[in-house]
């Protein structure tokens, strides 16, 4: 029989975390003992496997007694625990953004890098839900061709920025279409998010740049082993429910045909190509638990020699999180 793992999700009543639940349910994870966490902050209970388990505040104590450990709940949290449990053995699956740009930390997508997942690294780190897409999408493009330049325009759905996020985009429609106004200023966003869409996601730096915008570039970099590539991106938020989409130009030092281009992109792993124009990806079809991410509407840009224009969609909780997670999982499970 496989080998069971015990595991802890810490975020278990989340947005992310409710996804990784049924997932692995779904892809038959060997699960043995189960321990689910929340902020303790207010009661909350999860179904796994047909039985009912109350959340419980995570302590070191608690969540040591799991093989495996997913975080998908803050930074905070994932600093707090996580070094010490890998330090201790145990493997520790981070979502957040508090490791992945972190020395000797690998910042994996199963699909692109998965050799870096190593038993004697124990704490792997997941990456932004915005630039899975583009460094999937990508990946075989820039092994064979060297992408130099990426610039980016991204489309991002309000379940990337948590449960009370979708909430309140469904709040603020319920409210105009029974008072006729957006309400101003009230929850989570910076803005009204029904009906409208702004280009900030997280705060900005002195140069004016999003956190998620800086995010997307490091991250990038260190998926591709690509210091050198330069990148620049705007993070819009819209009001999608779920999918990130992106608008990508990608500029390579190698020359190529758009022939060459289709082949490489109609086999690059984890990745579907719609060649024909009119059957491009969006959120609804194709970003709401989906298994892969997907491309279309490639041309060559009018901008720059060497330059190509790519569409990307990928579901931002299953492959920009629980499924990425899942897939960690499932290469430590095969060792
Ligand atoms: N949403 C995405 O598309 C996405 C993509 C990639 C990565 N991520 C990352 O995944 C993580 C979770 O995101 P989410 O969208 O699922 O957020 P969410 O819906 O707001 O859920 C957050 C979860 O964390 C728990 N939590 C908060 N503070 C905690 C604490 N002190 N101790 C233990 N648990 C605590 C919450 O518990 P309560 O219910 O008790 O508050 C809840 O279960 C974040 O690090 C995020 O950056 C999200």
């Amino acid at each position: 029989m496989a080998k069971k793992f015990n595991v802890a999700v810490v975020g278990a009543s989340g947005m992310v975390g409710g996804e990784l639940l049924g997932l692995l349910e779904s892809r038959r994870f060997p699960v043995g003992d189960f321990y689910p966490f929340n902020s303790g902050r207010k009661p909350a209970s999860v179904r796994f496997h047909g039985k009912s388990y109350a959340c419980l505040k995570p302590s070191f104590a608690a969540l040591k007694q799991a093989d495996m450990v997913f975080f998908v709940s803050t930074d905070e949290v994932s600093a707090r625990f996580a070094p010490k449990l890998a330090a201790a053995g145990v493997w520790c699956i981070d979502d957040s953004s508090k490791f992945r740009l972190a020395a000797g930390v690998p910042l994996v997508i199963p699909e692109v890098n998965g050799g870096e997942i190593r038993p004697a690294k124990k704490l792997v780190a997941g990456p932004n839900c915005t630039l899975t897409g583009a460094a999937v999408a990508l990946a075989d493009i820039h092994r064979r061709l060297r992408v130099t330049e990426l610039r980016l325009a991204t489309y991002q759905a309000v379940s990337g920025a948590g449960k009370s996020a979708m909430l309140q985009l469904e709040e603020e429609l319920k409210t105009y279409f029974k008072k006729g106004a957006v309400p101003e200023g009230s929850g989570r966003f910076p803005r009204p998010i029904a009906f409208n869409l702004f280009p900030q996601v997280g705060g900005f730096d002195r140069d004016g740049h999003s956190a998620e915008e800086n995010k997307v570039e490091g991250e990038l970099r260190k998926i591709w082993n690509a210091p050198g590539l330069k990148i620049s991106s705007t993070a819009v938020r819209v009001p999608v429910l779920r999918g990130h989409s992106l608008a990508i130009w990608a500029r390579t030092a190698k020359p190529w045909t758009l022939g060459a281009l289709k082949k490489i992109l109609a086999r690059t792993p984890g990745l579907k190509f719609a060649a024909d124009p009119y059957n491009y990806p969006a959120p609804l079809s194709h970003g709401n638990r989906t298994f892969v991410v997907y491309a279309g509407r490639l041309r060559k840009a009018k901008t720059a020699a060497n330059e190509f224009q790519l569409w990307v969609v990928s579901d931002n909780l299953y492959k920009g999180a629980a499924l990425n997670s899942m897939q960690i999982a499932e290469r430590i499970a095969g060792f």
